[in-house]
């Protein structure tokens, strides 16, 4: 049978030889059909279905609100949409922390309801017991340490994390760990360059860096920052590539101008 045509979808052993051979990895949050299906034409890696959709879809000033049912909403919008790339759902606060069997039961959901290829934990040794039994189940984890948005109310700001040595000996502990438990990648989010490149060299496993710096072997941002939509979240580590704000802004005006002098619609947009 011919192959001419057929997509090579990115798997999680694909990420790992990735990384053998020096292949950086783009990563992109995505949290509806639309954006998602753009994305994975253009070719990315993986898609993130981050609970930061509880920021920029919702409007919440913080991660913890956003529900189970709502990231599946979000997930089942983006796995639709999906040919190649890996799809990878945040599993929301409140439904792994403390409790290694209503986590094992998140996770099934997400999966069964989703037709989404891996789950991302925030957290290391305190959250161990429920990887270790959703990795049981054959799912799939990828890890999240440094700045970890649903401990906000613990770190009490959204400010660099692991700057001390306590942190950063902690930090290296809980990647190693996640890599011999069995996760299949870990994301750095907000820690110093210099440390996230010492422990990704250190690991196995392919890291993803949300400023984290170069040195990881691969690269997340939130779809909404890269796009320029969210104007006025302006971190270091961001880099914009678009101004849809001031795309949007400006073709919300225009049709509002059309619509007011009726402009729009003309002789050949009616029928
Ligand atoms: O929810 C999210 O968007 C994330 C990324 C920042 C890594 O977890």
């Amino acid at each position: 049978m011919s192959t001419e045509g057929k997509i090579r979808a990115v798997t999680t052993h694909r990420l790992m030889e990735m990384k053998q051979r020096g292949e950086k990895i783009a990563m992109l949050t995505a949290y509806d059909f639309s954006t998602a299906r753009i994305m994975d034409e253009a070719g990315m890696d993986v898609i993130l279905v981050g609970d930061s959709a509880a920021n920029v879809m919702a409007g919440f000033d913080s991660t913890l609100p956003i529900t189970l049912d709502q990231m599946i909403y979000h997930a089942q919008s983006v796995v639709r949409a999906v040919k190649r790339a890996l799809v990878v759902v945040d599993l929301p606060f409140g439904t792994y922390q403390g409790n290694s069997k209503q986590a094992l039961e998140s996770a099934v959901r997400v999966m069964k309801e989703t037709g989404a290829s891996a789950l991302k934990l925030e957290g290391g040794l305190e959250i161990v017991e429920s990887v270790q039994r959703i990795l049981s189940a054959g799912i799939p984890i990828m890890g999240h340490l440094g700045l970890t948005p649903q401990s906000i109310n613990k770190f009490g700001t959204y400010s660099v994390r692991a700057r001390e040595e306590a942190e950063a000996v902690k930090l290296a502990e809980d990647a190693m760990l996640l890599e011999r438990t069995g996760c299949f990648s870990v994301v750095f989010e907000k820690i110093p360059a210099e440390l996230a490149a010492r422990v990704s060299a250190s690991l196995t496993i392919p890291t993803i860096s949300i400023g984290a710096g170069g040195g990881c072997d691969g690269q997340v941002l939130v779809v909404h920052d890269m796009l320029g939509i969210t104007n006025e979240f302006s971190p270091r580590f961001l880099r914009r590539y678009a101004d849809l704000y001031g795309e949007m802004t400006r073709a919300f005006k225009g049709y509002l101008a059309d619509v007011k002098s009726g402009d729009f619609p003309n002789e050949g947009e009616q029928y």
